[in-house]
């Protein structure tokens, strides 16, 4: 019954939502809309994120528990996302926008579409090093972006860096996926940062170099390359590996155990690290309660649940990673601050553009 009764809920608030959308009136409509879905002087904060697991709506429930405010919710991918509050401007119900990658925060802060929260609580449970400097948006999780070998083939004691991938010796054996795709584009921007963008263009040639195919598919689909025998070691994030692992596709489960996790770097620069945060909206109407919110998701209670749902590192230093995830072991971090990823964005496209990385 709850989960009938939570799927009329967010029905009703879709629905409000898109006659917001598409009468354009803003006066009483948003109020409307909140009130379509809860009873009269309910407390709300209304989230778009483009995540979607069950264990995210559990903790939602728990915190309506803990400060008797609601959390709608609206899913979508990342850029729709973002095009979507766009167009609403002013009238968009979102308090709360949560996706991934720090390039894609940074494309929500640079189009206005965030405002900048001071609160201390978010501030002692994230790093400084995973939070926007003017404060707009802030890590809840965080991935690395590893080198994966197919342990049949492949000696980790030969891995080392990014940058020796480049190498002749990897000459047909290295997977990646398309420049397009953003985390890419942030981990070029991370080398922009470190080495410098020659350096960074140096690197991304020989990669072109050395791909054992034109870049296709998803991270998922570099494993089941090189597991298929095209390439020897791909670029990825870790979590595809735990998705994997816990897959219920047993393709996906032989191909991740037939794989390593190597973190590179580890005697020089770090391994790029990325991250999931949020951020409050430029037009949010329940700044308070999403401040709150995004206080509770980044604290010690939330924060473990929050990022083994994706099998993903939480940001709050203060909570351990799960099992599984601890079990790639820990390493060192690229030390930058993450907002840099979107700085670099564009000379990242660039510099890609280039090299022919497609
Ligand atoms: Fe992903």
């Amino acid at each position: 019954m709850k989960q009938g009764m939570r799927l009329f809920l967010f029905t009703a608030f879709a629905l409000a939502l898109v006659l917001v959308a598409g009468c354009g009136e803003q006066d009483q409509n948003g109020s409307k809309a909140d009130d379509s879905s809860s009873s009269d002087d309910q407390e709300v904060v209304n989230l778009y994120t483009s995540r979607h697991y069950d264990t995210d709506r559990e903790l939602y429930d728990l915190f309506e528990e803990q400060t008797g405010i609601k959390v709608n919710v609206i899913e979508g991918k990342s850029d729709e996302l973002i095009e979507r509050m766009k167009i609403e401007g002013e009238d968009t119900e979102a308090d709360v926008f949560i996706t991934a990658d720090a390039g894609n925060l940074h494309v929500a802060k640079e189009s206005g579409l965030l405002q900048p929260v001071q609160s201390e609580v978010i501030f002692n449970n994230i790093p400084e090093k995973l939070r926007d400097p003017d404060h707009q948006w802030f890590g809840l999780t965080k991935r690395a972006r590893v080198i994966v070998y197919a342990k049949d083939r492949v000696d980790p004691s030969g891995l080392s860096t990014y940058e020796a991938l480049a190498e002749p010796e990897w000459e047909g054996r290295v997977t990646v996926r398309s420049s397009e795709n953003i985390y890419n584009k942030s981990l070029l921007a991370s080398f922009v940062e470190i080495m410098g963008p020659e350096a960074a263009e140096e690197w991304a040639a020989g990669i072109v170099n050395n791909m054992s195919r034109d870049p296709q598919g998803n991270d998922r689909d570099q494993a089941k390359a090189i597991v298929a025998g095209t390439g020897d070691v791909a670029i990825m994030n870790t979590y595809y590996v735990g998705r994997m692992i816990n897959s219920e596709d047993p393709h996906e489960v032989e191909v991740a155990e037939s794989i390593g996790v190597f973190f590179p770097n580890q005697e020089t620069t770090g391994t790029h690290v990325n991250i999931s945060g949020a951020g409050v909206t430029a037009h949010a109407k329940n700044v308070e309660n999403a401040i709150k919110f995004i206080e509770f998701l980044t604290g010690e209670e939330a924060q473990g649940e929050f990022a083994a749902a994706n099998y993903e590192y939480p940001a709050n230093p203060n909570v351990e990673p799960s099992e599984l995830v601890k079990s790639w072991g820990e390493f060192k971090e690229q030390d930058i601050n993450l907002s840099v990823l979107g700085e670099h964005q564009q000379e990242a496209m660039k510099i890609f553009d280039r090299v022919g990385w497609k």
